[in-house]
């Protein structure tokens, strides 16, 4: 039995926890999609482990696989490694030979094009080079994995993808690609436009030197794989596989608000695309859709449960709301329903893990948001385009707020222990989606995740969700 762990909306739904519960039933645990923009935070009583590309279940001991649709810096997967080694962790991580490699240049590209970007245009990126690595992909002059143990074919390919993106850099984004201007600078108006160090961003010589040397570590610990041969062995021998998506629905490139959105699918279909796994394998367990209580997004576009700016201070204030890789203040907003209804769509979702629910109780008033007036009409569903979406207004429901003052022992006790308010709320989510909560978080820690019906023990839910 496998499952995929998907995010129902801007990410940073509370998915690294959720994924390091359900890795203890997990042989192995693969991400499809994305690269280090991700940030995934696992805690185990004191010990937090702060995770951008290693999936998060190698924390507890699954082996780790990045599938071919994710986009690898080196840099900070061996970072990670050598961390969690110091830890005194043994981390078992592979890597795609198809995988792509973001690269310095990638990066002052991301950099490059949000500068650039008037601020209405600007995605919001974490600028770690995703959406140039993606580009290159799709643009075939990307560098694989695979290629960084073929010097000569490594470097013909470094030459090409430096000459691409340089040129883009140049043209598109007036973007200075061959000074060493040493310490970043800072505009007048405090943004980054020239704040680009290129250092060798655009120097084939080291930057061909330093992926071999990765490329000799991936070797030499044996971590290359073609993942969808290596993953279907896993499967065929019974071993249970977690699908772990980064990111979430509502930034997938095709089913998110594009363009504000990531440059890969998170949605369940990269799944399959991202790791070379059949679908039928793929879709031989189950999909749960991470939710949480209230919505949070870093970067730019639409959200109509927007709060006003004093609410979200208020709220930003009691949920820590900046993000995990970008250190940027969170938007803040209410549970968006018709977003996660699509969601719950895209993605077939057989369950829900709500996670949460503790901060929720620190809240004086919750809303939901259940349907968008759009242009006169009531909609449940969201809208394709961005004008839409702007039009869009929310129509809410306000629920019964709740407290609690030992959510260690509710964690312990189980679902029943949950204030009254929680479990209504459960209830209305479940009713409003029509897919059963299998999981409620109420804190960020291992034990602090209910699990009312474990996907990966199989028989407590069935293939449409529905608790047997
Ligand atoms: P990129 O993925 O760095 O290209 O950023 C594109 C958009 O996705 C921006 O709005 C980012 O803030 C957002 N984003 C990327 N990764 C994450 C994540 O892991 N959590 C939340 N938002 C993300």
């Amino acid at each position: 039995m496998n499952a995929t762990i998907i995010g129902s909306q801007f990410g940073d739904e509370g998915k690294g926890g959720l994924v390091d519960v359900l890795a203890a039933d997990a042989d192995v645990v693969v991400r499809y999609q994305g690269g280090a923009n991700a940030g995934h935070t696992v805690a185990h009583g004191e010990d937090t482990y702060k995770l951008r590309l290693i999936p998060s279940g190698v924390v507890q001991g699954a082996v780790g696989v990045l599938g071919n649709g994710c986009v690898v810096d080196l840099d900070t997967l061996f970072d990670e490694v050598d961390r969690l080694r110091e830890r005194g962790l043994d981390p078992d991580v592979r890597v795609a030979a198809c995988a792509h490699v973001v690269a310095p240049f990638h990066r002052f590209a991301d950099r490059a094009a949000e500068s650039a970007a008037a601020d209405e245009e600007a995605i919001g990126t974490t600028g770690n080079g995703i959406g140039p690595a993606y580009e290159a992909k799709a643009g075939r002059y990307g560098i694989r994995v695979g290629d960084l143990v073929e010097p000569e074919h490594l470097r013909a390919r470094v030459d090409a993808a430096v000459s691409r993106t340089r040129r883009v850099a140049e043209a598109d984004f007036d973007a200075e690609t061959t000074v060493n201007r040493g310490e970043a600078e800072t505009t007048d108006d405090g943004g980054t436009a020239t704040a680009i160090d290129t250092d060798d961003a655009f120097d084939p010589d080291p930057i061909t030197d330093s992926l071999l040397t990765f490329g000799d570590r991936l070797e030499s610990e044996g971590m290359i794989v073609d993942a969808g041969a290596f993953l279907t062995e896993r499967h065929r021998a019974g071993e249970t596989i977690l699908f772990e998506g980064a990111q979430g629905t509502q930034i997938d490139v095709d089913f998110g608000t594009y363009p504000f959105v990531t440059s890969s699918n998170p949605t369940a279909g990269g799944a399959i695309v991202g790791t070379g796994v059949s679908p039928r394998a793929v879709a031989d367990g189950h999909v749960v859709g991470v939710v949480k209580g209230y919505l949070s997004r870093v970067g730019n576009g639409p959200m109509p449960t927007e709060m006003d700016d004093e609410r979200a201070a208020t709220v930003r204030e009691l949920v820590g709301g900046f993000g995990t890789v970008t250190g940027r203040p969170r938007r803040m907003g209410w549970l968006d329903l018709p977003m996660v209804r699509h969601a719950a769509r895209v993605n077939g979702f057989t369950g829900l893990a709500l996670t949460h629910v503790d901060t929720l109780a620190a809240f004086d008033e919750i809303r939901v948001c259940t349907a968008y007036e759009l242009d006169g009409e009531r909609v449940a569903d969201v809208p394709s385009t961005i004008p839409a979406w702007e039009r869009c207004e929310p129509v809410y429901e306000s629920v019964e707020t709740w407290s609690a003052d030992d959510w260690g022992r509710i964690a312990e006790s189980g679902y029943d222990a949950l204030p009254d308010g929680a479990r209504a709320f459960v209830a209305f989510l479940e009713d409003q989606l029509d897919v059963p909560v299998v999981a409620i978080g109420v804190g960020p820690g291992r034990d602090e995740t209910i699990v009312r019906r474990n996907p990966l023990a199989g028989q407590q839910i069935d293939t449409e969700g529905r608790p047997t």
